[in-house]
């Protein structure tokens, strides 16, 4: 900490890459609404870039088909990925997007609403995730929504939230989640300012075991943030949002892919340089960070460039508001040279982990020490009431319908 390296510019790929909005500084970051996160999928597969010209053949009565897998849950088990009791292995169903009764608005995504809904058939909520085909076409996302699809259908674990359906219609894209309504990190950290620093060891262990699964099954997540981490009624988290996951990697098989979320993207990746693993133990310092003051480790008023200039060139701002055990923590995770950060092995040993038992943590046998105030499924007290105002269902365009092809394996499990 303090000694500073020196002075580096990032590529001016990265540059022109991230025309986002300005970034939040500490004082007014609490007012702000969600930040998003950007794409430039250079990794992504190039045969799925498509013409949007090509996909718009209006067909008239194009009949949406569904497809319905009736998974169980796996709450207690957690899994590898290949093991028999991974998402895939399940019978499937048919059923339609009638079979759904819309009824509440509890979230914003990048390419449209998530809504809260009861399916008919098996009586259960789910976090529905409308996308509309024609938005992802035009951010040339097919690749990350298909890829979020085909990540979660391979993961089994108690932090990471399960995906049950996917099924379409001929305007959008639907992806039935398990339905958490203890609210996202995000409401609560805007609520309360900041987190006590029990509550944030108890977060910060259960991603770690989140995210130490999806590195040993070879994927990195790169969109670690509060917005992305929800609870369950008993306080418990999940990681939702795997629109940036990647499969695949490895040490021997890094990335270069500009994406993630600019407070909490890794100097590493700033300045255009190969990563892998390394990018998420980053944003989980970030994390860590933001939960036990409140604010990202690095922001700035004055536009993306300054805040890639202080992510990679300065040291975010430590007190002793907080204990010294997590500020020595935080720095050794947000340290410049990737050489020199603590190695995830050695986070469960750190000093101020010393009261959390990881393997409890990871059987989802510790307490959470907070539990949100639900008093039933259909109980929003968790959801940010700007979203609850708004039409769960859009408008039905007049018109012939377009037709879009390239989803046609969507609806399979
Ligand atoms: N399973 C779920 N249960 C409850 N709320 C959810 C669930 N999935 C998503 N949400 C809400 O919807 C928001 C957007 O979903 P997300 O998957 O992050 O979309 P995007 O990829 O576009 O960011 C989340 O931040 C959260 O508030
Ligand atoms: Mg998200």
């Amino acid at each position: 900490m303090g000694a500073s390296s020196p002075k580096k510019q990032f590529s001016n790929q990265s540059k022109d890459i991230y025309k986002m909005t300005g970034s939040e500084s500490p004082e007014s970051f609490q007012q702000k609404k969600k930040r998003l996160n950007v794409s430039d999928f250079i990794d992504s597969n190039k045969d799925f870039v498509i013409d949007i010209k090509d996909q718009c053949n209006t067909k008239e009565n194009c009949e949406f088909s569904v497809d319905l897998r009736s998974a169980g849950f796996h709450e207690e088990a957690t899994t590898a990925p290949n093991s028999s009791s991974s998402q895939t292995e399940t019978n499937s169903n048919k059923v339609e997007l009638t079979d759904f009764e819309f009824l509440k608005v509890i979230g914003k995504g990048t390419f449209g609403k998530v809504v809260l809904a009861k399916c008919k058939i098996d009586n259960q909520f789910y976090a529905v995730k409308c996308v509309r085909k024609i938005e992802v076409i035009r951010n040339k996302s097919i690749e990350s929504i298909k890829t979020e699809k085909s990540i979660l259908l391979t993961l089994n674990h108690n932090f990471i939230i399960k995906l049950k359906y996917t099924f379409q219609s001929s305007e959008k894209l639907f992806m039935a989640f398990e339905y958490c309504n203890g609210g996202e990190l995000f409401f609560h950290l805007q609520r309360r300012k900041k987190f006590p620093e029990n509550l944030c060891r108890f977060y910060a262990a259960e991603v770690y075991h989140a995210i130490k699964y999806l590195h040993e099954n070879n994927i990195i997540y790169r969109d670690l943030k509060p917005e992305n981490i929800i609870l369950d009624k008993e306080g418990h988290i999940r990681l939702i949002d795997f629109g940036l996951a990647k499969a695949d990697v490895s040490e021997d098989n890094l990335t270069y892919a500009m994406c993630g979320t600019n407070e909490y993207l890794p100097p590493e990746v700033i300045n255009g340089e190969k990563y892998a693993f390394n990018f998420d133990w980053w944003t989980f310092g970030n994390l860590i960070y933001e939960m036990v003051y409140g604010f990202p480790a690095f922001t700035s008023d004055l536009g993306t460039t300054d805040l890639f200039d202080k992510i990679v060139n300065t040291e975010p701002q430590y007190d002793n508001s907080v204990s010294p055990e997590v500020n020595q923590l935080i720095q050794l995770l947000l340290h410049k040279d990737v050489e020199r950060r603590i190695s995830p092995e050695q986070i469960p040993y750190h000093p101020w982990f010393k009261d959390i038992d990881f393997e409890l943590v990871n059987q989802k046998k510790f307490a959470p020490p907070f539990r949100p105030s639900i008093i039933s499924d259909t109980d929003y007290a968790n959801i940010d009431p700007d979203f609850l105002n708004e039409d769960p269902i859009s408008p039905k365009k007049s018109g012939k319908i377009p037709c879009y092809d390239n989803f046609d394996d969507f609806s399979y499990f």
